[in-house]
């Protein structure tokens, strides 16, 4: 696994830190030795990761303002003069796109618009990383994975927002950082395309793990509505370990190459139905039943998702550690723990973290 070391003392400014992975980011980040700045609105959820996990205290400076507001975004990377920028701030619910299209868009497109627009004003070289998603594409019903070069797309408000901040990323990137004239502006600028992630502290609505959360909390039957829907189910370490190893291999040989889209899914061949996931987590839970639902009034939801990873893997010091059997396992523990102790959740992230890259050790070890 990479080790990371470029971004040891690095100023970073993070959009989306009091979110499900900004948290997790912001935990990865303060174990790196990196000094972060957060930009997001309060956290989306409550109980939030965030606060349980008491992330407030790993950031040097902390701002509660809306990405959409461009002069504040300004002054903000302004005062904290970024290396790194993770653009995550998002209304990140498709379930809630529908209810607020109008929000989905100005927060996706528009926010992403303000961060870009506040690096062109930065004095030093810039590595930024936009995080975008496997939703960004034009959905297919071949099953046939979606490579970097897939047609970009969305069929519902969430969807289209995340294709939408693609093309505002590739504007600001041709008309502003070009990646053949680097050496003249000093800024790289990535998109990072993940598919769902699952892990602890997630309690986002509408999600699939704080649904079946919120019913074996409640020794209530687990209702899931689309049993054989299949999803690239990754840990949310996995994605994250791809944003950094991403940004640290822009630090360490900064050029064209690494501007563009890079999708982070898990290891083909891995994904799972969920029917699969919901019953491999409450075996994992310890108790508990499911039932299949039909809400006619529910969004339509894309039957088949797949990712290609082929390119992350070829170029980057990275690759997939856990399978979606170990990431469900790893929440579902994560849940129990945190309900049996609720003080313990940075404890419980420290130690999914820990033991995330020993795991990547030994596999490095044994498979190189
Ligand atoms: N969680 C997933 O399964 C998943 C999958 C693919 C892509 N993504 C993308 O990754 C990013 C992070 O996802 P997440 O699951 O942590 O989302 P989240 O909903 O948990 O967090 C969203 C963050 O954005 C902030 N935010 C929302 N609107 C804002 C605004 N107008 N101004 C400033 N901040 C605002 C929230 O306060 C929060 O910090 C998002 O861009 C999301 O679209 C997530």
């Amino acid at each position: 696994m990479s080790p990371l070391h470029h971004l040891k003392g690095r100023r970073v400014f993070v959009t989306g830190h009091t979110g499900f992975k900004g948290s997790w980011l912001v935990m990865m980040l303060n174990r790196l030795g990196a000094h972060v700045t957060g930009y997001s609105l309060a956290p989306p959820t409550q109980p939030s990761l965030f606060a349980v996990a008491d992330v407030r205290e790993l950031v040097t400076a902390h701002y509660q303002a809306d990405v959409r507001n461009a002069d504040q975004v300004a002054a903000a990377v302004h005062a904290a003069q970024p290396e790194i920028v993770f653009h995550l701030a998002a209304q990140s619910l498709v379930h809630r796109s529908y209810r607020q299209p109008l929000n989905t868009f100005s927060t996706n497109v528009i926010g992403t618009a303000s961060v870009l627009d506040a690096v062109r004003s930065l004095a030093g070289p810039c590595a930024v990383i936009v995080a975008t998603s496997d939703k960004c594409y034009e959905p297919h019903d071949s099953g046939k994975p979606h490579d970097e070069c897939a047609t970009l797309g969305g069929r519902d408000p969430y969807s289209a927002s995340k294709g939408a901040a693609e093309l505002v990323t590739a504007a600001y990137r041709q008309s502003f950082f070009p990646p053949d004239r680097l050496t003249d502006h000093g800024v790289q600028v990535a998109t990072v395309r993940a598919g769902n992630v699952i892990g602890g502290g997630d309690w986002a609505e509408d999600r699939i793990i704080h649904d079946i959360v919120r019913h074996l909390t409640a020794a209530r039957p687990v209702p899931v509505r689309n049993p054989t829907a299949i999803r690239p189910w990754q840990h949310v370490l996995e994605p994250l370990q791809g944003y950094l190893t991403l940004a640290d291999s822009m630090l360490a040989e900064p050029g064209a190459q690494w501007s563009t889209g890079w999708n982070f899914g898990p290891t083909p061949g891995n994904d799972l139905s969920v029917r699969d996931l919901t019953e491999l987590f409450i075996d994992s839970w310890g108790s508990g039943t499911w039932v299949h639902t039909h809400d006619r009034r529910a969004p339509r939801e894309t039957p088949v998702l797949r990712l290609s990873i082929d390119k992350a893997l070829g170029k980057l010091a990275w690759r997939p550690r856990l399978s979606a059997h170990e990431a469900i396992r790893r929440t579902a523990t994560w849940f129990r723990q945190f309900f049996d102790k609720p003080g313990s959740a940075r404890l419980l992230c420290v130690a999914d973290m820990v033991d995330y890259a020993a795991f990547a050790s030994a596999s490095e070890a044994t498979n190189p």
